[in-house]
C-alpha cells in the first residue's frame, strides 16, 4: 500500500471514530484516567501509603492548598501560589495541567502538559477517587494536614526484615564503630554489571515487550523515541556528532558497552522510582533502547543473559585502555617533586561559599528542575 493510501485510510478511520465513541468520550472516566495517570506516575504516587517522589503525593488533593505537603521541597513559585490562595479543585488542576509553567511561573513540575480536554477530565476523575469525600466540597485544609502523620507511621511499619539496629554494636576500635555488613546488605549493594557480562542476572525480554514499559515509565522524560522532552537526557540518535563542537552523546553514538545501559537503568531509573523494575523488565527496556538506537532492527529481538555480550555498541572501538603511565611524557614525571615544600601547614584563607562559587540550592536542586 502506498504511503498516501495508508494516510487516506487512516483519516477515514478517524472520521468514523467520534460517532462510535462519543458516549464514553464525554463522560469523565476514572478508569480512562488511570491510564492517563501513567504519564504522571514517574513523578507522583497516589493511593494507600503513597509517598512523595519527584513530585508530591496526590492523595486528598481536592481542597488541598497548593504547595502544602510537608517534607516535599516545592519550588518557591508553588509555595507562593499556595500562600496567595491557590487551592486545588477541578478547575485549577485542569488549568495547571494544560501547561504547568503557564499557570505557575517557575514551577518545577517539568511536564509539558495534557493538551486534550478529555485526558484532563479523566485524570481529574481518577485523582478524585483518592480524595476524601470525592472532592464534592472542599474539605478543610486543616483536616488533610492532620491526616499526614498517620500515613507516615504506616510507612514506617513496612520496615525491612533485618534492621541495622538489631545488630550488636562492636566493642572494637577507638570509636566502637563499624560492624560486618549483612549478606542482605551486600547483595543489595553488589549489583554492578561488567562489560564482559559478569553480574548479569538470569532473564530475558524483547523489543516488543520493552515498548509499553518504556511508554509507561520513561517516555514522559526521555520522549517517545528517546529524543528527550524539554531538557531531560536524550537516549537515542546523535550518530556522527562526536567530532562536532557540541557532540550528542547517547547510548548509540557514544556509550562503549551495553552492560552500562543495563546496570544504569536497573540501578537508577525511572528517575524518582529507582529499583522498581524487574530484571526481565530491564532486559526488555535495554532491547528497546537498542532498537531506538538502530543497533537492532527486529521488534522480535530478544535480549537475555545468554546473548547479551554478543551485542556491541557502535562506539566501542573508540575506547581504549589508558596507557599514560607508559607514555614518556608522564613516565618521566613518575618521581613526585619534593623540593621547595612549604614548611608550615597550609592555611585556609577563604571558603568557596564566601567566594560565591557554590550555587545556591533551592530551585536548581533535585527533580531535574531545569528551566
Ligand atoms: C517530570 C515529573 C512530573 C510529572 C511527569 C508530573 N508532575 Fe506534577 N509535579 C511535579 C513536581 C516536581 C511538582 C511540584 C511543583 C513545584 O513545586 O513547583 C508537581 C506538582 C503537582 C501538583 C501540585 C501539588 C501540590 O501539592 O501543590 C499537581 C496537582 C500535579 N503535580 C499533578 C500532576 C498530574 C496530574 C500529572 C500527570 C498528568 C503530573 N503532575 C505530572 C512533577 C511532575
Ligand atoms: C522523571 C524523569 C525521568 C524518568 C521517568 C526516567 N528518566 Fe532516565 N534520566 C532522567 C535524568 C534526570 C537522567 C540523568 C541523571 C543524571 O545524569 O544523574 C536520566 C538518565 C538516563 C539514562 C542515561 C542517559 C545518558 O546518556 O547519560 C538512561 C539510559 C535512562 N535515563 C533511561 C531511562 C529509562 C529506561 C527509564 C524508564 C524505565 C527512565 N530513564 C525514566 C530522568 C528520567
Amino acid at each position: 500500500m502506498s504511503r498516501f493510501l495508508k494516510l487516506a485510510v487512516f483519516a477515514g478511520a478517524l472520521a468514523a471514530l467520534p460517532a462510535a465513541t462519543l458516549g464514553t468520550a464525554q463522560a469523565q472516566d476514572a478508569d480512562a484516567g488511570e491510564k492517563v495517570f501513567r504519564k504522571c506516575k514517574a513523578c507522583h504516587a497516589v493511593g494507600e501509603g503513597a509517598g512523595n517522589k519527584v513530585g508530591p503525593h496526590l492523595n486528598d488533593l481536592f481542597g488541598r492548598t497548593a504547595g502544602m505537603i510537608r517534607d516535599f521541597k516545592y519550588s518557591n513559585a508553588m509555595k507562593a501560589a499556595g500562600e496567595g490562595g491557590l487551592v486545588w479543585d477541578d478547575e485549577s488542576i485542569a488549568t495547571y495541567l494544560i501547561n504547568p509553567k503557564d499557570m505557575v511561573k517557575g514551577t518545577k513540575m517539568a511536564f509539558a502538559g495534557l493538551k486534550k480536554d478529555e485526558d484532563r477530565a479523566d485524570v481529574i476523575a481518577y485523582l478524585k477517587t483518592f480524595s476524601a469525600g470525592g472532592g464534592e466540597e472542599a474539605p478543610a485544609t486543616q483536616e488533610s494536614k492532620a491526616e499526614e502523620p498517620e500515613a507516615k507511621t504506616e510507612m514506617a511499619a513496612a520496615a525491612p526484615a533485618v534492621m541495622a539496629k538489631d545488630v550488636a554494636v562492636p566493642e572494637h576500635g577507638v570509636f566502637h564503630l563499624g560492624r560486618e555488613a549483612l549478606n542482605e546488605e551486600i547483595a543489595a549493594w553488589d549489583i554492578d554489571i561488567r562489560p564482559d557480562g559478569t553480574g548479569l542476572p538470569v532473564g530475558r525480554g524483547t523489543v516488543a515487550q520493552g515498548e509499553p514499559i518504556y511508554a509507561d515509565n520513561c517516555a514522559v522524560c526521555h520522549g517517545d523515541f528517546g529524543e528527550g522532552t524539554g531538557r531531560w537526557p536524550v537516549l537515542a540518535g546523535g550518530h556522527d556528532t562526536l567530532t562536532e563542537e557540541r557532540p550528542e552523546k547517547t547510548i548509540g553514538s557514544y556509550w562503549p558497552y551495553l552492560s552500562t545501559v543495563y546496570d544504569y537503568v536497573r540501578r537508577a531509573m525511572p528517575f524518582g522510582n529507582a529499583r522498581s523494575l524487574s530484571d526481565d523488565d530491564v532486559y526488555a527496556l535495554t532491547a528497546y533502547l537498542l532498537y531506538l538506537n538502530d543497533v537492532v532492527t527486529d521488534e522480535d529481538f530478544e535480549l537475555s543473559n545468554e546473548n547479551f555480550t554478543d551485542i556491541h555498541l557502535p562506539n566501542e572501538e573508540n575506547f581504549f585502555m589508558d596507557d599514560r603511565a607508559s607514555e614518556p611524557h608522564y613516565a618521566e614525571k613518575s618521581e613526585p617533586c619534593m623540593k621547595d615544600c612549604k614548611a608550615e601547614p597550609a592555611k585556609i584563607t577563604m571558603r568557596a561559599r564566601v567566594l560565591d562559587v557554590t550555587p545556591e540550592g533551592e530551585d536548581g536542586e533535585g527533580a531535574g528542575a531545569i528551566e
